[in-house]
Order: structure tokens, then sequence, then C-alpha cells
């Protein structure tokens, strides 16, 4: 098969683990005899400083034009003191917004050889196999005004919603969740929030259509508690877009690192764009030594649900499992009695365990 995938390298390790997620796809190219043709394009810091701004027209219509974007992460302390139109954020809520990628699903499974790597106990993070789905490109993070008044001595931020915005994400993480265990934990502060309680009512709603599935709901707070002490009772959980940014953050716990964590964004025709949980790190940046597994594991959401290509996506997250399981991992992580490797080293053990796992 032919693919096009544009690449969002952005900023700090955003480069260094994108990279070593192309390696992987070329790899899975050559094994599979497919073809992908690569692009790469500026967003975030970089794009401010090649181009003034954080989302350049020209990185948009490539990723319009691409079958799937590949992104690294975006931000540092170059930029923090920008003024809002030039932060690197913009440019990822921007891409977010523009490609209408509404549904983050965020997949948090661990690996066996990570379970003592999670300061948690063993016996809690177990069996601990969860599908968070947040809403991407709505909510607090896109509500107006969001602003300074009054000489900078009063701010407001703004959580809306539009009905339809609630209905297509909670659809489909009923959808999800019947391709799981088909249980649907949503998630709100309905005790307070007005939007929170319509995010309640379209629930009840959609569950008419889904008799299978299991419905719980839970409030933000509650769930922040239950996600670490019983990781277990979840299968698909589905929230606002902060809160869904807060607790996947706390749920990368669960599989030893936040350096773990893939992510797929995708809009209502099932485009998507893929990159890992994780930020730009600036405190490891430019030393080699960050984990590329959760945008290599984003690559095989890409091969999984963008291309279709099931049985490419496990070889990458078998070799994955297998090169932890042989005691490698980066400095993020700790297996007893393992080998800290570096980016490159970690990358061409997924390569070449993905060749020889034929
Ligand atoms: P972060 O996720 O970049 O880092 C948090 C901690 O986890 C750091 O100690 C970092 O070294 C470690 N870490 C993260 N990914 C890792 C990896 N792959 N391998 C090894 N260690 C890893 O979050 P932080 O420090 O709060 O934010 C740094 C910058 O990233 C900020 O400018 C922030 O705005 C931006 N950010 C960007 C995101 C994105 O582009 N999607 C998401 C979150 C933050
Ligand atoms: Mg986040």
């Amino acid at each position: 098969m032919k693919k096009h995938i544009v690449l969002l390298p952005g900023d700090g390790i955003g480069m260094e683990v994108t990279l070593a997620a192309k390696d992987v796809l070329e790899a899975v190219a050559e094994e599979f005899d497919h073809t992908f043709t690569f692009e790469s394009k500026d967003i975030g810091g970089s794009a401010i400083n090649n181009h003034g701004t954080p989302l350049p027209e020209e990185t948009t219509s490539a990723c319009r034009n691409a079958d799937a974007v590949l992104l690294g992460a975006v931000g540092g302390p170059e930029w923090d003191n920008n003024p809002s139109h030039l932060r690197p954020e913009k440019g990822l809520l921007g891409i977010r917004k523009e490609l209408n990628l509404f549904a983050n699903l965020r997949p948090v499974k661990g690996f066996s050889n990570l379970l003592h790597a999670s300061p948690l106990k063993r016996e809690v993070v177990e069996d601990s196999d969860l599908l968070i789905v947040r809403e991407l490109t709505g909510g607090l993070y896109f509500g107006t005004p969001s602003e300074r008044r009054n000489n900078g001595q009063s701010v407001v931020d703004t959580l809306a919603y539009e009905r339809h915005e609630i209905e297509r994400i909670v659809r489909r993480s009923f959808d999800a969740a019947m391709l799981r265990r088909k249980h649907l934990t949503s998630v709100d502060k309905a005790n307070v929030l007005e939007s929170s309680k319509m995010w309640r009512e379209v629930v009840e709603e959609i569950k008419e259509d889904y008799p299978q599935v299991t419905v719980e709901h839970m409030l933000v707070d509650a769930a922040a508690m239950k996600l670490i002490t019983n990781p277990a009772q979840f299968d698909v959980l589905v929230t606002e877009n902060m809160f869904g940014d807060i607790l996947s953050d706390e749920a990368s716990v669960l599989t030893g690192s936040l350096g773990m964590l893939p992510s797929a964004s995708m809009n209502e025709k099932g485009f998507g764009l893929y990159e890992p949980v994780h930020g730009s790190a600036p405190d490891i940046a430019g030393q080699g030594i960050a984990n590329p597994l959760a945008t290599i594991l984003s690559a095989a959401l890409m091969l999984r649900h963008s291309f279709h290509m099931e049985h490419e996506a496990q070889r990458i997250e078998s070799a994955v499992n297998q090169a932890l399981e042989q005691g490698y991992h980066t400095s993020d992580l700790h297996i007893p009695g393992g080998s800290r490797v570096d980016t490159d080293k970690m990358t061409h053990l997924v390569i070449d365990l993905l060749k020889a796992d034929s």
C-alpha cells in the first residue's frame, strides 16, 4: 500500500522521538512491501522561530493532503514568556481544531515487564487495560472568552460545549466500548458544572442505542482517585478535554512512565493525527535519551486506525514488548537486572525485533 505521512516533530524531544518512529515506519514499509512517503513540517516553537507563527498555513495544508500525521511534541522555556498568539501550544490546539480531531484515544495498557516500574503496587496495576477517550476540540481549552480583564485584576476562561460535540464523542466512546469489554465510565463534574449536567444527559440518551454496554457516571475527583487505587475497574473512560488531559497523565503512572503512552486523534471521517501523550521534556531534550516508545506505539496506532494494517501494528507492539522483556529500557524506566539504553539503541532494538519476528 502507498501512504503519505506528514511528520510534525515540533520541539525538544519531539524531534528525537519522531525520527525514531519514522525509522520504525520505514522498517515496516520494507518488511511488508508498503511505500510510505514522508514530509516534515514545522509546528510549535520551531515554527515560531522559522515562520513567525506556531501554525504556518503550509503545515496545515500539508496535513490536509496527507493520509495521516505523526506529531512529536511542542513547547519549551524559550517561548514561555511569549504572548499567547505566539505560544507553541497554539500550534497544537490549532492543528487539532483545523483538522477537526475531536476524538483523542489514549489506550493505557501495561507491558508485563514494566509492572514493577510503576510506583503503584503490582497487584493494583496488574490487570489494568483501559482506553481514555478525551474530547479534544471543545471545552475549557477552546471556550471564549478566555482573557485578562480589569487591568489584569480579573481573569476568565470558558467551558463551552454544543450538544452535537458531546454527542459525537460519547458515541465514539460507546463504539469503542463495543469492541472491548463493553463497560463505559463517563467522567464529569455534574454536581457543580452545567456543562457536565448536559454531558450526563447526552450519555443517558445515547446509551439507549447501546443496550449491551454498561454505563457508569463518575465525578472527576473520585475518578482521579480510583484510577490509581482500582484501575482494573475501567474499560473505556470518556471525558471532557481538560479532565482527559489530566487523567491521562495520571494514568501513565500505571504503565511506569509518561514515555510509554501513545495516542490517536481522529476526526469524523476517520482521518488521524498520532502523537505521544507526553510533552517536549526540555529537561532531557538534546541528550538522545528520551524514551521513543510512546511515539513508536503511536505509529502503530496510525497503522491500525488510519491504514487498517492491523498485522503491522501488532508487529510493532510485539517488538516493543520483546525489547522490554529482554530488559531494555530508557532512563525514565527501571527494569531490575535490565540494561539502560538511549533513544537510538531502543529504536534499533525495536526494528531488529520487528524484522526478526516473521
Ligand atoms: P513533559 O511531558 O514534557 O515532561 C514531564 C516529565 O516526564 C519530564 O520530567 C520529562 O523528562 C519526562 N518525560 C516526558 N516524556 C518523556 C520521554 N519520552 N522519555 C523520557 N522522559 C520523558 O511535560 P512538562 O515538563 O510539563 O512540559 C514540557 C513542555 O512540553 C511544556 O512546554 C509543555 O507546554 C509542553 N507539553 C506539550 C505537549 C504536547 O506537545 N502534546 C503535552 C504536554 C506538555
Ligand atoms: Mg497533557
